[in-house]
C-alpha cells in the first residue's frame, strides 16, 4: 500500500520519527513516501497518489504549526488527494500535546478520511526547558513508534 508521510519540523524530532515511519513503513513491505512540508509542495502527495497518510509536526503556541495547518488544508483543495482513505496523527511537544486539533483540521479538510483513534503524542525535551529547541527524544521513541505504525497498517487492513 502507499503511504505519505507528511511532517512538519522545525529542529528534528519529528523529522525523525517520520523518518523512522518511512523506513519501517518499507520493511512491513509498504510503499512509503516523505512529504516535508517546507520542501515539497502539497501536489506531489497527490501525484504520489497514497491511499493513506500519516501527518505528523510539532506543537507551536499550543497548536500544531500554522505551515502544517496550510499544508493540510491545500490537500484538501486538491482534487485527487481524495485517493487517500485514512490518516493517523503524531506530534512532538514539551507540554501540550496537540493530536485533538490535528485530527480536527484533517477532518475539516478531508472530510471522507477515517482516522485512527490511536495517537502519538512525544514529549520531548527534559522539562527544564533548555533542551526545548533540540533533537530530545524519549529513550523509549522506537518502540512507541513501532507500535503506532502496527496499529495503523493493522487499521489499514480493514
Ligand atoms: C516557536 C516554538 C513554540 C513552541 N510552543 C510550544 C507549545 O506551546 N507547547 C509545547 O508543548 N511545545 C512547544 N514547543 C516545543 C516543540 O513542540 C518541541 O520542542 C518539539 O519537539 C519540536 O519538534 P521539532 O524538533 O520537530 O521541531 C515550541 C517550540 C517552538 C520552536
Amino acid at each position: 500500500m502507499k503511504i505519505a508521510i507528511l511532517y512538519d519540523s522545525k529542529f528534528g524530532n519529528t523529522k525523525k520519527i517520520a523518518e523512522f515511519l518511512a523506513t519501517e513503513g518499507r520493511t512491513a513491505g509498504h510503499e512509503t513516501q516523505l512529504f516535508r512540508t517546507t520542501k515539497t509542495k502539497a501536489s506531489a502527495i497527490n501525484t504520489f497518489q497514497p491511499e493513506a497518510i500519516m501527518v505528523g509536526g510539532p506543537t507551536h503556541f499550543g497548536k500544531p504549526t500554522s505551515t502544517l495547518i496550510k499544508y493540510v488544508k491545500k490537500l484538501g483543495k486538491i482534487e485527487h488527494s481524495s485517493t487517500i482513505r485514512k490518516a493517523a496523527v503524531f506530534n512532538c511537544y514539551t507540554g501540550e500535546e496537540v493530536t485533538k486539533a490535528m485530527k480536527g483540521q484533517i477532518s475539516d479538510s478531508l472530510p471522507n478520511i477515517e482516522l485512527l483513534d490511536q495517537v502519538f503524542p512525544v514529549l520531548t525535551g527534559d522539562q527544564t526547558g533548555d533542551n526545548w529547541n533540540k533533537i530530545f527524544l524519549p529513550p523509549n521513541w522506537k518502540g512507541d513508534a513501532k507500535s503506532f505504525l502496527s496499529a495503523f497498517l493493522n487499521f489499514l487492513s480493514h
